[in-house]
């Protein structure tokens, strides 16, 4: 678990604003589900035999006696939240939500056992120009954070009958290679044949690798409607690969499935992943109802920007206000409250500490700001500040406070961007 730090943020908010923007100009509204929930429901959802539900769960008993767990993923908290609110009555709704999410991970580069998912869920639309509206809204994403070189993988997993009829044929081909299974996998084919397909093992890749594919034992509506996608896909020049072995770690999963991954991350190359779930909403307890969607994993998204060199808006201050004698001392508070009066676009720094003249400008030089403000007692009285290019070579001058704004519009360009 880490924290974010000042120089960190800036990445945070490039990425939660660009977010906001894309979501919204396709009608995405946020919800703000609580962090903890009910193990019950990640057990329903997420699945007995995975390795989030039977790993890596934070659960605790809480003085009531009930069982709770941090959240390890969101759709379920959606699904919840859709449910006990009604918001399907009317329709299918589109929501998003970014937070925390828990798991107790091994860590390593890119794996966290706190992170952080921008989730995104479609519910109540069965269309597969839905699931396809998903991965356009992701490619414009990256298009307007600047990403490159990540790829889109697809698969259909089937639906609940069609993945019955193929995990029986998963079975018999496990138990035709039983002394190959390691101890997991060996217990999974009783529990949960498919989640085999998932083993991080290196040593049961090759096993899996040959394993019969839900692709090829597809039911005629998941086929269809995996076409149709792949339709929808190439009519928008969105390229993508069918990778016959995603199958997702999560048992929720019917239908279309679907990662973006990247080669520049290692290991754990999937920015981001999602699917169709359209038995979840019925087994959470609503009336039955389709649904997609996504999450992305934030700390991985930054990763690959500071890689491909992104960076975020300058946030360093536009000035810093240096005082200088006892009476402009007391006045600087409120004569810098004045400036923000005029000015609700600066990012205006008041210097504080003791010392002489020369260390309170060795300060304004290391706030990064492009100038120092100086006031002294006559400036005070008059209402103005003395200006002082740290970075540049504007000649030092007095303007009257009213002029601070156009003054800084001039040589700092357009900062209400910024
Ligand atoms: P997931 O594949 O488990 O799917 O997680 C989605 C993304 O979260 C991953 O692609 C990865 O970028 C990030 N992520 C997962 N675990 C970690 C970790 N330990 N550290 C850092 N990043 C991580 C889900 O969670 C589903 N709820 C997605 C979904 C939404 N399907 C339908 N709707």
């Amino acid at each position: 678990m880490s924290d974010v730090s000042p120089a960190q943020a800036p990445y945070w908010q490039m990425f939660e604003a660009v977010s906001r923007s894309v979501l919204a100009a396709y009608g995405y509204s946020e919800i703000r589900p609580p962090i903890v929930e009910r193990t019950e429901l990640f057990r329903r959802s997420v699945g007995e035999g995975t390795d989030i539900v039977e790993k890596e769960m934070y659960t605790f008993v809480d003085r009531g006696g009930e069982s709770l767990s941090l959240r390890p993923e969101c759709t379920a908290s959606c699904v919840r939240a859709a449910v006990e609110h009604g918001w399907l009555r009317s329709g299918g709704v589109r929501i998003w939500h970014i937070g925390p999410m828990f798991r107790y991970e091994r860590p390593q580069k890119g794996r966290y056992r706190q992170f952080h998912q921008l989730d995104v869920e479609a519910l109540g639309f069965p269309e597969p120009e839905v699931d396809a509206e998903l991965i356009l809204l992701s490619a414009r994403l990256w298009k307007r954070l600047g990403l490159a070189d990540i790829r889109l993988e697809i698969n259909s997993l089937g639906s609940r009958a069609a993945q019955a009829a193929y995990r029986d044929r998963l079975v018999a081909y496990f138990e035709g290679h039983r002394n190959a299974l390691d101890e997991d996998s060996s217990r999974r084919l009783a529990t949960n044949p498919l989640r085999i397909l998932d083993s991080k093992n290196p040593g049961m890749q090759a096993l899996i690798e040959d394993a019969p594919a839900t692709v090829d034992h597809l039911d005629d509506a998941s086929a269809a409607h995996f076409e149709s996608l792949k339709n929808a896909l190439k009519d928008s020049g969105i390229a993508f690969n069918v990778n016959r072995r995603l199958v997702r770690g999560l048992d929720y999963y019917t239908g279309t499935v679907f990662e973006w991954v990247t080669d520049e991350l290692g290991a754990q190359n999937a920015v981001c992943g999602g699917g169709r779930y359209d038995g979840l909403v019925e087994e959470i307890g609503g009336s039955p109802a389709p649904a997609t969607g996504f999450a992305l994993g934030i700390e991985r998204l930054i990763e690959l920007l500071v890689i491909q060199g992104i960076e975020p808006p300058a946030t360093a201050p536009h000035a810093y206000l240096v005082a200088v004698g006892d009476r402009a001392a007391r006045a600087a508070v409120r004569l810098a409250e004045n400036i923000r009066d005029v000015d609700s676009n600066i990012r205006l720094l008041v210097d504080a500490g003791e010392g002489s003249f020369k260390s309170k400008l060795k300060r304004a030089d290391r706030s990064d700001a492009r100038f120092a403000l100086i006031v002294g007692d006559r400036e005070v009285d008059s209402m103005t500040v003395g200006v002082k290019d740290l970075r540049g070579d504007a000649p030092q001058t007095a303007l009257p406070v009213s002029e601070l704004p156009g003054y800084l519009d001039a040589r700092l360009g357009d900062r209400a961007a910024g």
